[in-house]
């Protein structure tokens, strides 16, 4: 066995265990609305967590010099748009991530399509196969780093056509979403997918 003790590590060596472990990980692309204006970035510390209400998560770590840009926008409005990052954008997702000055807009430097959102401030961005409009529920300050954990309720959930049906079942071939793995571009697609259907005991199960 490999075997540490988290209180002999500094924060990068946990950054790096936690990166390099938890993997692959769903990316979201959120899109913000601050006084400077509208902002994109992704983030891979991202996943849902309820669904009555559809409530998501995704959390936001300090850089050097403080709050980044998604953070100080949600604090001047508690509202965002998660979109789910497929193969089709991945490379205007990267544009999003580099550390532009504040103010900037990640959506045009992109080259992304703006669209108004229904309920909220933020826009969404056209080119993905998924944008959920959030509410901010909650947002948690944790451990020393620190991070911030954004917890949103979904008011809204905007579908490339073709990709939900009528019983809203989503075909998640059609959304095509990539995941982040570790190291500085480590990625992997949904191309060698299996099925293995639920064993039932007494009673239906409570969750994924
Ligand atoms: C695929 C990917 C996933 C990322 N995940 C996270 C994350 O979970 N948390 C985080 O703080 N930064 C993450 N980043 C880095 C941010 O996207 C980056 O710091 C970005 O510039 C923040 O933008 P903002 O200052 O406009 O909010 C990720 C970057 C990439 C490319």
């Amino acid at each position: 066995m490999t075997e540490f003790d988290a209180a002999q590590l500094d924060w990068q060596a946990q950054y790096k265990l936690m990166i390099g472990t938890i993997t692959p990980r769903p990316i979201a692309l959120v899109t913000t609305l601050g006084k400077s204006g509208p902002n994109a970035a992704p983030f891979s510390f991202f996943n849902a967590i309820g669904s009555d209400p559809a409530m998501l998560m995704f959390s936001v770590g300090d850089k050097e010099s403080g709050a980044k840009d998604t953070v100080a926008n949600i604090r001047e409005c508690p509202e965002f748009v998660v979109h789910i990052v497929s193969d089709a954008i991945k490379d205007k997702m990267n544009v999003c991530a580099i550390d532009y000055p504040r103010g900037t807009n990640e959506i045009a430097e992109a080259g992304f399509t703006a669209l108004p959102s229904k309920k909220v401030r933020p826009p969404y961005i056209a080119e993905a196969p998924v944008a959920l409009e959030c509410r901010l529920t909650q947002m948690l300050e944790l451990g020393r780093k620190p991070y911030h954990l954004v917890i949103g309720e979904v008011v809204y959930f905007h579908y490339h056509d073709g990709i939900v049906n009528e019983k809203f079942h989503v075909d998640v071939g059609r959304i095509n979403p990539i995941g982040r793995l570790a190291g500085k571009g480590g990625y992997t697609r949904i191309t060698d997918r299996f099925e293995m259907p639920r064993i039932k005991y007494g009673g239906p199960g409570s969750g994924d």
